[in-house]
């Protein structure tokens, strides 16, 4: 059985009430509900962490080696310049999902770029809540 890890970054703990016209109107609760929904029909474990400490989400990927198969990773505002957490990707030997719910190539321009999006296995972006199903369902595929 595949396990995977999902990474929440930074102030996605707000999700509901945060900007409900960019990122939905779904909890994080309820967004984790429905990923543990699909893997249930995947047949595969998942386990969630939130941070909004850089450090800690790098401690979180160091950790996944060796007890996943693969991370899927919403990194926020880290994703458009965190060096430090792009290198925590490319250091562990495991396939990584970045997510955005929001379409981050529409957006502000500074949010087109992503230091993490070179060394992850794809980026998924614009489709809200089911990108972390997309991603997930990737991720199970390829470890089969
Ligand atoms: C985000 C997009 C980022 O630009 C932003 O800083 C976030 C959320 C998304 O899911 O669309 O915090 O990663």
């Amino acid at each position: 059985m595949s396990h995977i890890v999902i990474i929440h970054g930074p102030n996605l703990n707000l999700l509901g009430q945060r900007e409900p016209d960019v990122y939905g109107a779904a909890t994080l609760a309820e967004i984790n509900q429905r990923i543990q929904e699909v893997a249930d029909s995947l047949d595969c474990s998942v386990d969630f962490f939130q941070s909004n400490s850089e450090g800690a989400i790098i401690d979180h990927l160091h950790a996944a080696q060796g007890r996943a198969d693969g991370v899927v990773i919403n990194p926020g505002a880290y994703t458009h310049y965190s060096i430090a957490l792009r290198d925590a990707v490319a250091a562990i030997r495991l396939p990584v999902i970045e997510v955005h719910l929001s379409n981050i190539h529409a957006r502000e321009s500074f949010r087109s770029q992503s230091v993490i999006a070179p060394v992850a296995l794809g980026q998924i972006s614009g489709f809200g809540p089911v990108g972390y199903e997309l991603a997930l369902r990737a991720l199970v595929t390829i470890s089969r």
